[in-house]
């Protein structure tokens, strides 16, 4: 059994995430320990202000990948973007400059932690006109979605997919937000984890805590579909359950 990561910032020198290649290829050291095999890498995309473009990105991808392959051959990487919701979002999309996830019809968005449901709605109900699969990067970061489950059910109704950091699963659980984080995975409305890792110190790519709960409480074709099994399918560009 091996973990796909759907969320980190390990690709170097691109973002807040990894600064250099020395360090992201200590964040790969890590996330092999912890049994990810698969990974794709989401740099931060705000539109305006971010200057790398998908085509500089790849040129970062095809020096950083062999490296990786030298010393894990068993890991796979992907390219992404991470796309801090904006006017000329779909745009970028549709023109190549972003991301998404592979080559799918799915991306990754977030939003500022205090967002208007509306923006969040807004955002969902325009990239499914233009014909994309938004998938909301860390939804439980998300003060208007936080203990709203019929806003949350709307969002997917309307086509969304939810993200969500596996650190969000092992907090306290005398503590609120991690029961609540913990009940959307249980019930199904998460369908994608990532580590979301930025470095190797307070946010690395550590995952076997998580892991292990999610073993002892989903069947094994829930547990497998968070473990790996949607992520390829998004990769496929097939449609999730
Ligand atoms: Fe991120």
């Amino acid at each position: 059994m091996y973990f796909m990561d759907m969320h980190c910032h390990i690709l170097p020198g691109v973002d807040d995430g990894s600064r250099d290649e020395a360090m992201s290829m200590e964040m790969i050291g890590i996330a092999y320990s912890q049994g990810i095999r698969k990974i794709v890498l989401t740099p931060h995309y705000y539109v305006g202000k971010t200057k790398k473009t998908a085509s500089d990105l790849k040129a970062i991808f095809d020096k950083f990948e062999p490296m990786v392959k030298k010393d894990y051959p068993e890991i796979d990487l992907y390219m992404g973007n991470e796309i801090y919701w904006g006017r000329g979002a779909v745009e970028g999309l549709k023109e190549g400059i972003i991301n998404t996830y592979g080559d799918s019809k799915y991306v990754l968005v977030e939003f500022s932690p205090r967002c208007s449901y509306n923006e969040v709605y807004g955002a969902v109900r325009e990239l499914v006109q233009h014909r994309f699969r938004p998938i909301i990067a860390h939804m439980e970061r998300y003060q208007c979605l936080n203990k709203h489950m019929e806003r949350v059910e709307e969002i997917i109704e309307n086509g969304a997919y939810l993200q969500m950091n596996v650190d969000s699963l092992i907090g306290s659980l005398f503590d609120g937000h991690t029961k609540w984080c913990r009940k959307l995975v249980l019930e199904g409305y998460i369908s994608l984890l990532g580590t979301d890792a930025h470095n190797i110190d307070d946010r690395a790519p550590y995952i076997e805590q998580t892991v292990s709960w999610l073993k002892k409480k989903l069947d094994e074709d829930s547990f497998e579909a968070l473990m790996h099994g949607n992520g390829e399918a998004i990769l496929d560009n097939k449609w999730l359950d």
